[in-house]
């Protein structure tokens, strides 16, 4: 974490007004003894929870780096991740496919239900559950093989599609559905009109733009109901970003999708309910996304939404 407290010396500093702030009684990186109120974060809408987070708490080691963060996501809409570097945004996001199951040193605890049930429960099918919750990384991370191979990888890893020799042997051909599948997934990613003449190309080859938009339509294939993306327009240019803006907003009408984003404008335009996680790891306010941005609650979110801090 960026900041070396440790909880006993917070809390120390906290009865002892210690903190050093500046103007208006917050610090740099948006520390306060602004009282944060569940009811910030208690966001109400309409229609079901596609998650449910409970009490979320995770550790690197002694490193306490989110402090019971609970939230309801909405299905079929964009919710938006924002706050300063090392809140805790992707490791929370991490959390909600059990990504984090894969860093050594990371201890969690609470719960996180997608319709329902726990996906942390230890029976728990890590295989499906990442089949139902996807993952799209900052940097594009298309497999060193051919843009058709790299739809058609998932799918058939999950038994969707068999082809090759064996499958032939045994009358299971599905280069057809192959096919169709990477088509729709390329064209639901909208890349398909720029590299239909080329599936057997090596994905490397594709520009930035166009690799993210191959690994969206990656994640796509296996038919997945949540969305995860880590800020997967940072490393691109103006037009390739507002293609996967207008993507995302797509995406929404059918997924959910839940995006960590640094950029506040990209943040306000696609996103309908927002998220502020501040430094030590606690999610601050959640709300539809004009609220947080023309009227929030806290003190320290309207800082550093008007870039006070952060
Ligand atoms: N694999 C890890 N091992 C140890 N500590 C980690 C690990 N990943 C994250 N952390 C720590 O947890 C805290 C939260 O990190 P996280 O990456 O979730 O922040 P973030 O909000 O995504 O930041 P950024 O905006 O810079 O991506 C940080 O203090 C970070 O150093
Ligand atoms: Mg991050």
């Amino acid at each position: 974490m960026s900041n070396a407290l440790n909880d006993e010396d917070r809390e120390e500093q906290t009865a002892t007004g210690g903190v050093d702030t500046d103007a208006g009684g917050v610090t740099t990186s948006g520390e306060s003894e602004e009282e944060v109120h569940d009811e910030w974060t208690d966001y109400e809408f309409d229609g079901e929870a596609k998650l449910s987070v409970t009490d979320l708490d995770v550790w690197y080691g002694d490193d306490h780096a989110l402090k019971g963060v609970s939230m309801d996501i909405p299905e079929n809409s964009v919710t938006a991740l924002i706050g300063p570097s090392g809140c805790g945004k992707s490791t929370f996001l991490r959390c909600l496919n059990r990504m984090n199951d894969r860093i050594k040193a990371a201890r969690i605890d609470g719960s996180v239900e997608l319709e329902g049930t726990e996906i942390y429960d230890a029976n728990a099918n890590l295989v499906e559950l990442r089949k139902r919750v996807g993952m799209v990384f900052q940097s594009p991370n298309p497999f060193p093989k051919s843009i058709r191979e790299n739809i058609s990888y998932g799918p058939r890893k999950h038994g969707d599609i068999e082809k090759g020799l064996l499958a032939r042997l045994f009358g299971r051909d599905d280069t057809d559905e192959e096919a169709d599948l990477v088509e729709r997934s390329l064209k639901q990613a909208a890349l398909w009109e720029e590299v239909s003449d080329r599936l057997d190309d090596n994905a490397l080859g594709l520009s930035g733009g166009q690799q993210q938009r191959l690994c969206i339509a990656r994640c796509l294939a296996v038919d997945p109901e949540v969305i995860l993306m880590d800020e997967p327009a940072s490393a691109l240019d103006p037009i390739a970003t507002s293609k996967i803006e207008d993507l995302v907003e797509t995406l929404a009408e059918e997924y959910t999708v839940v995006i960590v984003t640094h950029n506040m404008q990209q943040a306000a335009r696609i996103s309908d309910q927002t998220a502020v996680f501040l430094t030590g790891g606690e999610l601050v306010e959640f709300d539809d996304t004009d609220k947080i941005f023309e009227n929030p609650e806290s003190q320290r979110v309207e800082d550093y939404i008007t870039g006070k801090f952060g």
